[in-house]
């Protein structure tokens, strides 16, 4: 698959381990950066990776900040993105299953590595289960127009 991977400064180093992960587990990966820890703000880098996705750029998103929060508020300000903060397996596979999530956002202030790298596994594994959900899932791209 193809990712594409965003984080501010806080999330810059969980960002790099992903993507070496990412790219180690054979995907595709489009490192939207930062590139640095010099500090940054996260809308530009939420906003890239929203981007990335809705225009079918990459099949999914990464998007990791200090709590996962702010750059989740920003992913989700772009049509067609469905970014959710995850804290665990349980979490990132529920996104998937029940939210169909096409963003996964990660708190790297909160989280250990293996946590995180376990929640992508789990959230990249997973499968929208439709049924119950598509109407929901709807509604949440009607307000895309809202
Ligand atoms: C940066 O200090 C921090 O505010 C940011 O990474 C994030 O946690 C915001 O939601």
């Amino acid at each position: 698959m193809k990712i594409a991977l965003g984080s501010d400064h806080a999330g810059f180093k969980l960002k790099n381990l992903l993507v070496e992960k990412l790219q180690h587990d054979g995907h595709e990966v489009l490192d939207l950066g930062t590139y640095s820890l010099d500090p940054v703000d996260y809308p530009d880098f939420g906003e890239a990776v929203g981007k990335a996705v809705a225009a079918g750029e990459a099949d999914f998103g990464v998007a990791c900040c200090g709590t996962g929060i702010g750059i989740s508020i920003a992913a989700n300000k772009v049509k067609g993105v469905r970014a959710a903060v995850v804290h665990d397996v349980t979490s990132a596979m529920l996104a998937r299953e029940h939210n169909n999530a096409n963003v996964i956002c990660l708190g790297a202030r909160l989280l250990g590595e293996s946590v995180a790298i376990d929640a992508l596994d789990a959230f990249m594994a997973a499968d929208f289960e439709g049924g119950r959900h598509e109407q929901r899932i709807a509604k949440l791209t009607a307000l895309d127009e809202a």
